[in-house]
């Protein structure tokens, strides 16, 4: 169930505030019947008419990708590369819940449930992300102790909750660095390795939140259960 107001402006026809008004005027009708109260709940099975006309509401759809490298996390793109979207056989009007690189791959939420996006890229609601990040040349230990430590990007420092080695070949001169961290500041685990001169030469987001990338295989997309988009939301209340 969602607020009339935020059905009618996510059916693109106005903002939320001019919805308002609109409600307020007695403009609104739900079921054949006029509504003039702000928050009545609604959801996209009730037929919504809007001064006469009625409003295309859409179901919501929620999905885990595994996103392939060359492919950028955006609705377009003026280079043509290829967009994420593309990957998931629907014709809602979904998106994905934050970015990862165009060189970047692994689990990336895609849906056109923009309450739940909201709660997912709040950093107040300190969201998980894990990465396996291949780097060059392997961590020492005081970078290590660094990492753990917390890292200023930009003025703000980034906290990893958890760093560990998992591979190290110091034949090739790479360490295999699984890496959790809160946020979700653009490009934050390459600027990280950055920071304390590493380079990122493979970079995969393995876990969101409680979600895991199992046994998808780049490309490959599932549907998220009820109970997953259920303790998604709990996410706004931790
Ligand atoms: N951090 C990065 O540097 N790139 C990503 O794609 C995600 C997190």
């Amino acid at each position: 169930m969602e607020r009339l107001q935020k059905l009618i402006a996510e059916s693109g026809i106005c903002s939320r505030r001019k919805a308002e008004e609109l409600i307020l005027k007695g403009k609104v009708k739900v079921n054949g019947e006029v509504i003039t109260k702000l928050g009545t709940k609604v959801d996209s099975n009730d037929v919504i008419l809007v001064d006469g006309k009625k409003i295309k509401t859409e179901k919501k759809e929620y999905y885990l990708l595994n996103k392939p490298r060359n492919y950028i996390c955006s609705l377009e793109d003026k280079e043509g590369r290829k967009i994420i979207t593309e990957l998931i056989d629907t014709k809602a009007r979904i998106y994905p819940v934050g970015r990862l690189d165009y060189d970047t791959t692994g689990l990336i939420i895609m849906t056109n449930d923009g309450t739940l996006a909201n709660i997912l890229m709040h950093p107040k609601n300190r969201v998980e992300k894990t990465y396996l990040a291949k780097i060059k040349p392997c961590l020492t230990m005081e970078e290590l102790f660094s990492l753990k430590a917390g890292i200023s990007i930009d003025g703000i420092v980034c906290h990893p909750s958890r760093v560990k080695i998992k591979k190290h070949d110091p034949s090739k001169e790479v360490d295999l660095v699984e890496i959790t961290i809160h946020e979700g500041r653009n490009h934050i685990i390459k600027n990280l390795f950055k920071a304390i001169n590493h380079d990122v030469l493979k970079l995969t987001r393995t876990k969101y939140a409680f979600l895991e990338v199992g046994e998808l295989q780049t490309g490959e997309y599932r549907y998220l259960t009820k109970e997953e988009v259920k303790k998604l939301y709990a996410y706004q209340n931790k």
